[in-house]
């Protein structure tokens, strides 16, 4: 497919002012649930905007909805925003801002269709998750991949802060992991053995935190931050070797993939690493949600460990079923961490690995407070609904924006695969489905370390990741999603963020 640069907006010339009307409009993504045009436009100027506080809008919705719904009347006398929530206001902004003309030119003046937009989520949870691990992206970077989700009306942004390949986020109790663990000595070079010579680092120290927590409220967006565990720690355990099975030495990776050296289960002083790193780790993110991780985390050290093993025996694991002692061992040590999380009333998220495998079987049975994020395949998180989890919709296939076979695809088939995602799977009852709490877009950085080419990967699929997240289900129509594409994709261009909607990507 060619670009899609279609502009939407109507050039009026009004002759005896000599100032050109351009017109904005309603159609974006995600697609709000109601537009109601009428007859004759307003022109526009912000002083004319007002807004209201209103508890009885939104009244019959589910509550998250009606935390987020809004409404926006354009008539002869200006804007009216309206919400129930401050949280509904601020989505009102978000709407009332892409809905304005992405540009004027000298002379012209921005109109809006008399209108009444009345919106709310589908979902509680929409999230897009960053990793910052294997590449490192300044501060501003994720900013503005902040303000890529904020028009979207996305509301979580998962942080990926640690890695194999790099720990990136101060801890003032353990300064050697930004020391030692931040920095690698290089980047494999694809065909090759080995990696090349350019040292890679970086890390956010407490103060970046922070800007970024504060930026992303301001946009109605709560930042969840991962320390992945009990695997990809190999960078941790270059920065104290003592939190390993074998003690090392190690090497902060400069290869990708999953590496077998992970935390040691069995030691007392793992656990206490994770519950000091965890507990700065919260005095920063005030979220709610706090991801643990717990994927491909092999278990080969562990069968090997004098410490793992007498863990398992003092703790009496046996195996069950599809469930090998080392993970009921898992199990075991992703509780402990989960019930430290929870005594700080917070909820843990995890991948679904200690849960559910590539084959579908269960094996495990992680905490069942714990929110099991379904990566693997369609159907991981509705296995876990079915074990009584509640779940986040986030299938590799679909909507791991740095898929090498999504990135292959091109044109309509490249945005199909993520709009023609079920997230209503008939297999789940209403009951089943309110256990599903949102969807989330991931985007892993190996073979991405630009900003350009971060942003070429994430857009415009991020609108089609929007309508899965917040547009009705119902009216999920993909030729009618072509020209609200299309007005977004402008929106991009003014903003100076690069799309691309072909194979070709940039290094
Ligand atoms: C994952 O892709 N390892 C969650
Ligand atoms: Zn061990």
């Amino acid at each position: 497919m060619k670009k899609l640069i279609v502009c939407a907006c109507a050039l009026i010339s009004v002759s005896c002012t000599q100032k050109v009307l351009v017109s904005g409009s309603y159609e974006l993504c995600p697609e709000p649930r109601s537009v109601e045009l009428s007859e004759g436009s307003l022109v526009f100027r912000p002083g004319k905007v007002s807004e209201k506080l209103d508890t009885t809008l939104g009244k019959g919705l589910e509550p998250f909805q009606k935390e987020e719904c809004y409404s926006i009347e354009v008539g002869k006398r200006g804007v009216v925003l309206s919400a129930a929530s401050q949280t509904g206001l601020l989505r009102a902004r978000q709407t009332l801002e892409k809905a304005l003309p992405p540009r004027l030119e000298k002379g012209e003046v921005a109109t809006l269709p008399y209108a009444r937009v009345f919106d709310y989520p589908e979902f509680a949870y929409r999230a897009f998750m960053l990793d910052c691990a294997r590449h490192f992206f300044p501060v501003e970077t994720v900013k503005e991949v902040i303000d890529i989700m904020a028009l979207h009306q996305l509301n979580y942004f998962h942080w990926h802060l640690t890695e194999d390949q790099g720990w990136r986020i101060e801890i003032s109790k353990y300064p050697r992991l930004t020391e030692v663990g931040s920095i690698r000595a290089g980047d494999p070079v694809p065909g090759k053995e080995g990696h090349d010579e350019v040292q890679r680092g970086g890390f956010y120290t407490k103060d970046d935190v922070r800007e970024i927590v504060a930026y992303a409220a301001s946009k109605g967006i709560e930042v969840i931050p991962e320390i992945d565990l009990p695997g990809h720690m190999l960078a941790a355990l270059a920065s104290y070797p003592e939190l390993g099975c074998t003690g090392g030495p190690y090497e902060v990776a400069c290869q990708w993939g999953v590496l077998d050296d992970v935390l040691c289960a069995g030691k007392e002083g793992t656990l206490q690493f994770v519950k000091d790193v965890l507990e700065e780790v919260m005095d920063l993110f005030p979220s709610k949600y706090i991801h643990i991780g717990g994927d491909e985390c092999p278990k080969v050290r562990w069968e090997k460990c004098p410490d793992c093993q007498a863990k398992k025996r003092a703790l009496g694991l046996k195996a069950d079923g599809h469930k090998t002692r080392e993970e009921l061992l898992q199990s075991w040590f992703m509780d402990q961490v989960s019930a430290f999380i929870e005594a700080h009333g917070r909820r843990c998220i995890a991948w679904n690995d200690p849960l559910v495998d590539w084959s579908n079987d269960v094996v495990g049975a992680p905490s069942k407070n714990t929110v099991i994020a379904g990566w693997m395949r369609p159907v991981s998180s509705e296995i876990a609904v079915k074990e009584g989890y509640d779940a986040v919709i986030c299938p590799c296939g679909h909507l791991y924006l740095s898929a090498w076979e999504g990135n292959i695809l091109k044109g309509e088939a490249y945005l199909r695969r993520v709009f023609d995602l079920n997230v209503h799977p008939e297999t789940l009852s209403a009951e089943e489905q309110e256990r599903v709490l949102g969807v989330e877009a991931c985007l892993w950085t190996e073979r991405v370390s630009e900003r350009d080419s971060l942003l070429w990967r994430m857009l415009p699929r991020m609108s089609a990741v929007s309508e899965l997240q917040w547009s009705d289900p119902e009216r999920r129509d993909f030729e009618a999603f072509l020209p609200r594409l299309s007005r977004m994709q402008d929106i991009y261009s003014e903003r100076g963020w690069t799309w691309n909607m072909a194979a070709e990507l940039p290094e």
